[in-house]
């Protein structure tokens, strides 16, 4: 008997050590409100925000910005948020669950005159507020950990009318200061206090149901693709889909002190919450590495897109001029250390092509041109692809991640994947995509680039793409949209065997 003990005793540690990922590690998918709450009949939608309004515009769809598709044709996670919640735990075997809700439907009309949570929640839409939180139940009664993010990309019509914002730009040049407008997104600090209160709410409310909060969903990505717009070239369409410099610095700034905003009050009722931004980065090499050009313009495509957002929210670092060095004006103690994780999204690699002069001189470091998609289907006038892309015009590059966990690392925070995936409708290169990412992960562990804590897959089921609609289908499951059934694809099984066993099959 005491032998068995010494030998269980020797063994357990050498087991504990052969996974490739530690015992406490959160695997999961992600999904958000917008993308996949709509669908089936009646289909649940929510009118009251931005992207409701922007994806829905005549002009946009008839200009090719947005798709056409319609959000109301979604995969209907409102009404199957339980059924989808056992698909997480029992077809993908996730531990954890990353959604977030929509401010727009808790919040459908203005909370410009309440202040506390209290006053707050006497205008909260009281059906959104208990659906919130039986969703939050049924992930937890399913043996997983949620992850909820505060805002992913929407706002609600009271504070942003995108379409008002654009008719305003029309004649500004991009390094023009913005023309005011009244209910202007991001680009006004109204939606910054506004936040922060909802953020207060939200904590106060569901606070014992959430440990881990992220503040804000790809800052530089809804600032960059709002606002740095320019056709033919270098276009996401995101709403108020303008081409201007001094706005895209403005939001970005206003949503580092949102985030900061948002910490605060969540800790403020929470103390032992962990809360952090959701912050996409990009693999940038030089389109030719023997080119000056394109390797000063990846590395400042590296800092504009990587770093500065994280350099605000983790060092306090208010890059105003983005020259890349931070004067003394540009250190403040109300947005250091505001993350007490980084949630990492990974994609895509992007070569970069130098102009070798800015253009512009609102950001003196934009003297670049960086190449995100390739060419598709949906996209065929798009340069060909140079190596292997998806079905989505992205370039796949695993090492790439493990370039993004380096920088992510390098900022001592613990990190979380919080997204990671592929367009692959017919899945034929999913399996290779998660393998191959999860390689780089478990290198970039092992060398101790970071110290990451979980891995979360987009997406679980296919879903509105935001400007390309229903195209690339990013989902495990795939659903039929009048029956809102949904179909595994072959992928979802390789994803529960890694996430159960947390081992990496042997090539
Ligand atoms: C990320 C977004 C997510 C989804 C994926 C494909 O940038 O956070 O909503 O669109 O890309």
């Amino acid at each position: 008997m005491r032998w068995l003990l010494i030998i269980a005793a020797l063994a357990l540690p050498a087991s504990a050590e052969a996974r490739d990922f530690p015992r406490d590690f959160l695997w999961g998918t992600a999904i958000s409100g917008f993308q996949t709450e709509a669908g089936g009949a009646p289909a649940n939608a929510d009118r009251r925000s931005d992207w409701w309004v922007w994806s829905h515009d005549e002009d946009n769809i008839a200009a090719g910005r947005v798709s056409g598709d319609r959000v109301e044709r979604g995969p209907g996670h409102w009404r199957r948020y339980r059924r989808d919640a056992s698909l997480a735990r029992r077809r993908l075997g996730a531990n954890a669950f990353r959604f977030s809700i929509e401010w727009s439907r808790v919040f459908p009309r203005s909370t410009t005159g309440a202040r506390t949570p209290r006053q707050l929640d006497r205008l909260a839409d009281r059906a959104a507020v208990r659906h919130y939180a039986a969703e939050l139940r049924a992930i937890r009664r399913r043996g997983m950990e949620p992850v909820l993010t505060l805002n992913h990309f929407t706002l609600p019509s009271w504070l942003h009318d995108p379409l008002a914002v654009r008719t305003a730009s029309a004649g500004v040049g991009p390094d023009d200061p913005p023309p005011a407008v009244a209910r202007g997104g991001w680009l006004s600090t109204r939606t910054v206090r506004e936040f922060g209160k909802f953020a207060a709410w939200a904590a106060w409310r569901y606070g014992r149901q959430v440990d881990l909060w992220v503040t804000i969903n790809e800052p530089v990505v809804v600032a960059v693709n709002g606002y740095v717009n320019v056709p033919g070239a270098f276009a996401g369409w995101f709403p108020p889909g303008v081409f201007s410099f001094t706005a895209a610095i403005r939001v970005l700034r206003n949503l580092a002190e949102a985030n900061a905003r948002a910490y605060d009050a969540v800790h403020r009722r929470d103390r032992r919450a962990q809360v952090g931004p959701v912050h996409n980065m990009i693999a940038f090499t030089p389109a030719n590495p023997a080119s000056a050009n394109d390797r000063s313009g990846a590395e400042h495509a590296d800092y504009i897109f990587n770093r500065i957002f994280l350099d605000a929210v983790v060092r306090g670092h208010d890059d105003r001029d983005v020259d890349g060095r931070i004067e003394s004006g540009e250190r403040r103690r109300d947005l250091r250390g505001r993350a007490d994780f980084i949630g990492l999204n990974y994609y895509f690699r992007s070569r970069v092509t130098g102009l070798g002069a800015p253009a512009s001189t609102t950001v003196p470091l934009f003297d670049f041109l960086p190449a995100n998609t390739y060419a598709h289907p949906q996209n065929p006038s798009a340069p060909p692809c140079p190596t292997t892309c998806t079905e989505f015009g992205w370039e796949i590059y695993p090492e790439g991640l493990r370039l993004a966990l380096a920088i992510a690392g390098g900022y001592g925070l613990p990190v979380y994947v919080t997204e990671n995936g592929i367009a692959d409708g017919d899945d034929d290169q999913r399996r290779a995509y998660l393998l191959d990412h999860l390689r780089a992960l478990r290198g970039a562990m092992r060398d101790g680039l970071a110290r990451v804590k979980g891995y979360f897959a987009w997406s679980l089921v296919d879903n509105f793409e935001w400007a390309a609609g229903y195209y690339p289908r990013f989902g495990f499951f795939s659903y039929d949209p009048d029956t809102l059934t949904r179909r595994a694809r072959p992928s979802a099984r390789l994803f529960r065997r890694i996430a159960r066993s947390g081992d990496l099959p042997n090539p």
